[in-house]
């Protein structure tokens, strides 16, 4: 069987390009680690989030020595920590972000960082992150959510330990 020239080229143009593909999912997957949002932060009643033990009052929760889970709830067109008010959290630590929507879906990124996650009606986005010195981020919705999207954010505060456990107080 005789295959044409330019026939070759593309057959080999085209195997080059999937085997490319999958080094690049494969590089990102192992390299540097990028891991997608799974389901594993489990569901919620959308309705029912102010009944939650944790999202009824959300917020940042310690539970280990340098470790903490903050818990958010998105809705149009705030997060709850975050906006209002900062979700402030301490340095050199490991947070644990439950991130939920009360309504429609949002987005929730932490800007300048790899920590970035839809936000679904029902289900808890989950994903955990180490923050090293002080600094400020801010917090973006990229989904659209309606007429307020575009001015939907909030702020990831990073403060010094000993600041942090000086204003801690409830959560
Ligand atoms: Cu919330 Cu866009």
């Amino acid at each position: 069987m005789e295959i044409h020239e330019y026939e070759k080229f593309w057959l080999a143009a085209s195997l080059l390009l999937i085997v490319g593909i999958i080094a690049t999912v494969t590089y990102g997957a192992v390299g540097v680690g990028v891991s997608m949002i799974d389901d594993k932060g489990g569901t919620i009643d959308p309705k029912a989030v102010d009944q939650h033990p944790k999202f009824g009052n959300p917020g940042v929760y310690k539970t280990g020595a340098n470790e903490y889970d903050v818990y958010v709830v998105a809705k149009q067109f705030v997060y709850q920590p975050g906006t209002n008010e900062p979700i402030v959290v301490p340095a050199n630590s490991t947070l644990t972000f439950h991130v939920t929507s009360a309504d429609v879906i949002h987005g929730f990124e932490v800007v300048g960082t790899n920590a970035n996650t839809m936000v679904i009606p029902g289900q808890i986005a989950t994903f955990t992150v180490e923050v090293s010195g002080p600094r400020e981020y801010g917090i973006l919705c990229n989904e659209y959510c309606g007429a307020g999207h575009h001015g939907m954010e909030g702020t990831l505060k990073v403060v010094p330990e000993d600041e942090f456990n000086a204003t801690a107080g409830g959560a």
